[in-house]
């Protein structure tokens, strides 16, 4: 499959999660969660889980429940990164952020429920018990005290100070780096893959992680608004430390060079069919949205 055909099987699939009646007590609840979800999104983490699911042997459509999960989790992340207690940002996948629309209440519960039904999604597919499993606590360590939860605390809590590259590097892989490795390794996990596989895809996925991350500090200052869909500038507005205050863009550049071809570099050591995924890090790596 192409990346665009991906990308329609997980929208349609996406589409039809969450529609409740509208005379329902909580459909506006509903309706919020539904604004962020299928707001657009590049859906690179669902891309990675049907990608690593096809090439270690497994069928992509049963691993499709899995691959909306992760969107549903990170997406739930994003809504709750902008909140005003949070990054305060106005703008997220080109539309207003869903604190704007729906109000600080509303967005909090969005997220959250995002997150309990990113499990339940899971666990209620038709994958054999000890799949579902392993996604559910992959997926339970990238987002935990040890994972993305923990990477957004350390970003709050190390604002406005100069960071070493090793603490910057500490936050990212944690608040961006795990949740791509846990995408790739529920992949793996999904088509029953060897162990040798889970260790490629999350090696894969967490240098991936780090070149995403900093290229997504790279636009927040050189790119534009209309592209990216979220406010140019908002990173330094909030004192937060990035690549581009640690590196400059030159060294951004560079770095995010050498991880990307470090991540297509690690494939093949448990993977044969790897041209997509080598495609898809090229991609990312001058990405502009
Ligand atoms: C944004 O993720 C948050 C970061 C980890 C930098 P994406 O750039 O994947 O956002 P969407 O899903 O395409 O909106
Ligand atoms: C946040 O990083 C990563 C998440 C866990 C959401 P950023 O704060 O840089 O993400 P954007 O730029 O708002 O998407
Ligand atoms: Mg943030
Ligand atoms: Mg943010
Ligand atoms: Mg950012």
């Amino acid at each position: 499959m192409t990346p665009e055909e991906y990308r329609q099987l997980i929208n349609s699939a996406l589409e039809a999660c969450f529609r409740v009646p509208e005379n329902t007590p909580y459909a506006g609840l509903a309706e919020a969660m539904r604004y962020s979800l299928l707001a657009g999104g590049k859906r690179i983490r669902p891309i990675l889980v049907l990608e690593f699911c096809r090439i270690a042997g497994g069928n992509t459509e049963e691993a499709l429940p899995v691959a909306c999960a992760v969107e549903m989790l990170h997406t739930y992340s994003l809504i709750h990164d902008d909140l005003p207690c949070m990054d305060n940002d106005e703008l997220r996948r080109g539309k207003p952020t869903n604190h704007v629309v729906y109000g600080e209440c509303t967005a909090t519960l969005a997220g959250d429920t995002l997150q309990a039904e990113a499990f339940g999604t899971i666990l209620r597919s038709a994958l054999p018990a000890e799949r579902k499993a392993a996604c559910a606590e992959i997926l339970a360590g990238a987002v935990g005290l040890d994972g993305m939860c923990c990477g957004q605390y350390l970003d709050m809590l190390w604002e406005g100070r100069r960071l070493t590259e090793q603490e910057l590097t500490e936050i990212n892989s944690r608040k961006t780096g795990a949740l791509l490795a846990a995408a790739c390794q529920m992949g793996v996990a999904a088509a029953g893959g060897s162990g040798r596989m889970l260790d490629c895809a999350g090696h894969f996925g967490a240098a991936l992680g780090m070149a995403f991350q900093i290229r997504d500090d790279m636009l927040d200052v050189t790119g534009t608004a209309e592209s990216f869909g979220k406010p140019i500038g908002s990173d330094a507005q909030e004192g937060k430390n990035t690549y581009m205050v640690l590196l400059g863009p030159e060294g951004c550049e560079k770095t995010v060079n050498e991880l990307t071809t470090a991540a297509k570099s690690i494939l093949s050591e448990a993977f044969e069919d790897t041209a997509f995924l080598c495609a898809l890090a090229d991609e990312l790596a001058v990405r502009e949205k």
